[in-house]
């Protein structure tokens, strides 16, 4: 019998991924869970198979009905839709507790590691994580906890290179000569696919999800060698200037990247390729990406 694998963001970059590769294996059964089941994406998902059902995480009731019945789940929750950790931190003890009740045998968490713990300064989206994995290590419920690196993704997105001259752009993350991991978002579904298939190596594991690990150099390097003439270089921003930007979360971001810097965190590049050998690095991405970057730097 297949087993019916919950994924929660089923609709967004982390769960996409994973109903992607769960899709591929008759192992398992995809229940995908949206806020809106009429959405395109909802509908598309459905006519590529999988049963897509409706639940909002901020409703612990509908949480429950989405996981009965499931053998395992998919947990990621949006920090950035609300922008309050209390809530987020509410949101996967919910899913926690709801996954108890219904006896789920293998929950699969979108975790990341406590920065006021490890650093003394808050960030949210991290601490509220960090939170709910502890939540879930006391529970007694058989989980591992997936932490994922920063999307290269986000270069066309959130983090898009500066212009800073003709055909100059500046990479304005700031890191020193730390190197960053990275990882395309929609690649961590067959890692997490396949933590489902070997679950017995990775219950009550903590898994750091990477695809690379390159200094800003690094990065610009190659993205000026594949967008070229375009020329890009480390903008060389520091942390304190970074959080002056004054954009909604720039205090916020500048303390996740203070963590990538000081914090020491652990993603596994080395794993992540063994158990998904097609895993992307920065440079096979920038080569599936070029229209979507060049459009973001035009
Ligand atoms: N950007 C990065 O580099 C990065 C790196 C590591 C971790 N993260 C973490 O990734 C998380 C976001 O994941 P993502 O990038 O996969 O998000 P995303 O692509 O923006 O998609 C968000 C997903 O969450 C669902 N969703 C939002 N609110 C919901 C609710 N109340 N109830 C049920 N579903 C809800 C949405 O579904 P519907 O709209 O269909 O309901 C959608 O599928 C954030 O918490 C962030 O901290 C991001």
């Amino acid at each position: 019998m297949a087993k019916i694998i919950t994924v929660f963001g089923a609709t967004g970059g982390q769960g996409g991924g994973v109903v992607d590769a769960l899709l591929t294996d008759p192992a398992f059964k995809v229940r995908a869970v949206t806020r809106n089941v009429n959405s395109d994406k909802a509908q598309k998902l459905k006519a590529r198979g999988a049963e897509v059902v409706a639940a909002n995480v901020d409703e612990p009731d509908s949480v429950k009905a989405a996981l009965k019945g499931a053998y395992g789940c998919f947990v990621v929750t949006n920090y950035w839709d609300h922008f309050d950790a209390a809530r987020e931190t509410k949101q996967g003890k919910d899913a926690v507790d709801a996954a108890k009740e219904v006896g789920i045998k293998h929950f699969v968490y979108s975790g990341l590691e406590n920065v006021q713990r490890t650093l003394g300064i808050p960030c949210e989206h991290f601490d509220s994580k960090a939170a709910v994995e502890e939540y879930l290590q006391q529970s007694g419920l058989p989980f591992t906890s997936v932490r994922f690196s920063l999307y290269f993704d986000n270069f066309t997105t959130i983090l898009v290179p500066t212009k800073v001259g003709e055909n100059k752009f500046a990479l304005n993350l700031p890191m020193g000569s730390v190197p960053l991991d990275g990882v395309a978002v929609r690649d961590g579904g067959e890692v997490i696919h396949q933590i489902f298939v070997k679950e017995k190596e990775f219950m009550g594991k903590f898994v750091g999800i990477g695809g690379d690990r390159l200094t800003m150099e690094q990065y610009a390097a190659i993205l000026s060698k594949h967008l070229a003439p375009k020329k890009f270089v480390d903008g060389k921003i520091t942390v304190e200037q970074y959080k002056a930007l004054g954009f909604p979360g720039a205090t916020e971001m500048g303390n996740m990247f203070d963590f990538y810097q000081r914090g020491n965190p652990e993603r596994n590049v080395e794993l992540c390729r063994q158990l998904h050998p097609k895993i992307r690095n920065f440079e096979q991405w920038v080569l599936d990406n070029k229209d979507a970057l060049n459009k973001a730097t035009s």
